[in-house]
């Protein structure tokens, strides 16, 4: 979604300002813009439709110097994505502000400012905001007050940094459902919505949370809550190494990333297992409480993080025998679930600031759940402070917005927790030993599997001119196939569904011509052979098939039939994760063919953090 960066120190801080939206930019990147007070104290904004590098090209051609500023990467809400509705948006000539969320009373904060004589320039409810703090600076000129003011009226969701040229030894920021870091450097401080922006030049960052505002200033930084009062936010220091945001060799974070999913896997099994046993302790220190009385199972996410949900379903139902429902954190929120004594929620989420899933799990704490457990990729994130037992992944950033190496990180996770659920009942202790010795074993079937990627490649030749593809999966696979066709249409623009094979017959068979690619991974299990019959309905039709296959699985390439094989046969615990990634590479090297921006694709952002 949207990016905030902000600035104050001794020196231009011109330079951290565009550095941080570099590293923002997955995020979200419609439109980008700066404002500065420059040495004669007067607001410079500068805003371009497009990317960051769009910016950059205009302060090249007019630069522009500052000591303190704010700078913003859109992803629009309100008002389509042209220079007006970009950020920073400003009030008069003196105050601009950058914003990230959605308020939802702005049209009647509107017309009492317009009852008031303001004029508006855009569609935007930011600009909303910015006038409402010119408002209340004409009653009280202080700046901290109008944004305190400010923010005691704002229904909705945000993240706001705020400059005024009148004030120019300070930054104001607030935080509300949205997220806002603070970050503290050697007489000059920052402000960001997320550490990654601020990783060159600090470590140190304080958290704000719902309700806080902060006065910046170059020598300190001061956070009030909703109350006014000065609550403790402790100053953590960030693990994450500056070059985990650097493509390195590839050309594409993407293809990174899907290469990165050995390590990632193996860092997400590392320290949670020993002596062939899961460490309870992994999930915090009420883990065995809370496990030993779990009765049911409720997974809620979004994207990618539901398809997680999915196959884990499959997993705690066979491995714990326990009942699992799994929802979209979306509709969950605005349906009436019942909810069964004992049963554990659990929240899966890349970034832990997908708003819809934050908001669930807000709902799900008034409806009397046994505890809520995060799994969750980012330390520092929403999710984790409101969760009351965690296990992160352990994926390292994902820049890509179409995201890999966090979903085989969320699957390894949820794996470990169907162990950890199971231990208690179903589960004995030589199947425990016997499933994690499969898990260890990822990261060598990961690695052979990556080899696969010149064959895939080449396979990609035959997709990337489609306008449809079909993806089926029987069983755990259909979540698989499910995510397969995200990929696709999320990096490549081919419409894909995903179906579960046994259920094409009863509708999208229709579909199947000699136009429309079928994709299909056929693990050796017991439902292999009804999935062979399902795919010969597909070529009674002209459709053509390619299936990624178990090595044993018994299928041939033949004309309309591709086959390729993978390199080892693998068990029910591990196919999940092992057959994803052909069918990420395949999605990539469609869209390298097409020539989208794989990392970046139109009209997505990689952290939604709003409704
Ligand atoms: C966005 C991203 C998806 C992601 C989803 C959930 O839509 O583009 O890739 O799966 O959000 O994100 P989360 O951070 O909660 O896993």
């Amino acid at each position: 979604m949207c990016g905030i960066v902000g600035a104050i120190a001794e020196r231009d801080v011109v330079p951290i300002l565009m550095e941080g939206l570099r590293r923002l930019e997955y995020r979200g990147y419609d439109s980008a813009g700066i404002a500065v007070v420059d040495a004669n104290q007067k607001m410079i904004r500068l805003r371009r439709v497009g990317k960051v590098k769009a910016l950059q090209d205009g302060l090249d051609e007019n630069p522009v110097v500052g000591v303190i500023g704010i700078s913003h990467t859109r992803w629009a809400t309100h008002g389509e994505p042209n220079e007006v509705n970009a950020h920073p948006q400003s009030s008069g000539d003196h105050l601009s502000i950058v914003h990230n969320g959605i308020i939802e009373n702005y049209l009647s904060l509107k017309q009492e400012l317009l009852d008031a004589g303001y004029e508006f320039e855009s569609e935007t409810d930011t600009e909303v905001v910015a006038h409402r703090i010119d408002f209340h600076l004409q009653k009280n000129n202080d700046l901290l007050a109008a944004v305190r003011a400010t923010v005691a009226e704002l229904v909705g969701a945000y993240a706001l940094v705020i400059v005024s040229s009148k004030f120019p030894d300070r930054l104001i920021a607030a935080r509300c459902g949205t997220p806002v870091v603070l970050g503290l450097g050697e007489g000059e401080n920052y402000v960001a919505s997320d550490v990654a922006a601020l990783l060159p030049v600090t470590r140190r960052f304080i958290f704000l949370e719902d309700g806080d505002v902060a006065d910046i200033t170059v020598a300190s930084m001061k956070v009030l809550d909703s109350e006014g009062n000065n609550p403790d936010r402790p100053v953590r220091k960030s693990q994450l190494s500056e070059n985990a945001m650097d493509k390195g060799q590839y050309s594409h974070f993407m293809l990174k990333e899907i290469h990165e999913q050995p390590e990632a896997v193996a860092n997400t099994l590392a320290e949670r297992v020993a002596g062939g046993h899961l460490l309870e302790q992994a999930f915090g220190h009420k883990a065995h409480e809370v496990f030993s009385k779990t009765r049911a199972v409720h997974i809620i996410a979004c994207g990618t993080s539901y398809h997680a949900g999915l196959v884990a379903r499959y997993q705690i139902e066979q491995i714990c025998r326990l009942p699992c429902s799994v929802d979209i954190a979306s509709e969950y929120r605005y349906r009436n679930a019942v909810v069964a004594d004992n049963t554990l929620y659990v929240t899966i989420s890349q970034s832990g600031e997908t708003l819809d899933t934050l908001e669930a799990l807000r709902a799900a704490k008034k409806k009397g759940y046994l505890a809520h457990l995060a799994i969750c990729n980012v330390p520092e994130s929403s999710l984790i402070r409101e969760s009351d037992l965690v296990l992160m992944t352990r994926a390292g950033p994902e820049i890509g917005v179409a995201s890999t190496k966090a979903f085989t990180t969320q699957l390894t996770a949820l794996a470990l927790l169907a162990i950890a659920l199971g231990r208690g009942g179903a589960l004995d202790a030589d199947t425990e030993q016997k499933l994690i010795g499969q898990l260890m074993q990822l990261p060598d079937l990961l690695k052979q599997t990556l080899k696969l990627d010149e064959e895939i490649k080449e396979l990609a030749k035959r997709f990337a001119d489609k306008l449809h593809a079909l993806f089926l999966g029987r069983g755990i696979q259909h979540p698989i196939a499910m995510e397969g066709a995200l990929k696709l249409k999320e990096i490549s623009y081919i419409h894909a569904e995903a179906y579960p094979a046994g259920e094409l017959k009863h509708g999208p068979l229709a579909l199947v011509d000699d136009d429309m690619p079928v994709v299909t991974v056929a693990p050796n299990n017991e439902l292999l052979e009804k999935l062979k019959s399902n795919l010969q309905e597909v070529r009674a039709r002209g459709g053509e098939l390619f299936v990624f296959a178990d090595p044993d699985a018994g299928f041939k390439s033949e004309p309309g039939v591709t086959v390729l094989t993978m390199p080892a046969h693998v068990e029910e615990m591990q196919a999940p994760i092992v057959y994803t990634l052909p069918l990420q590479l395949l999605s990539y090297y469609a869209d390298v063919i097409k020539g989208t921006d794989i990392d970046k694709p139109r009209n997505l952002a990689k952290s939604v953090t709003v409704e």
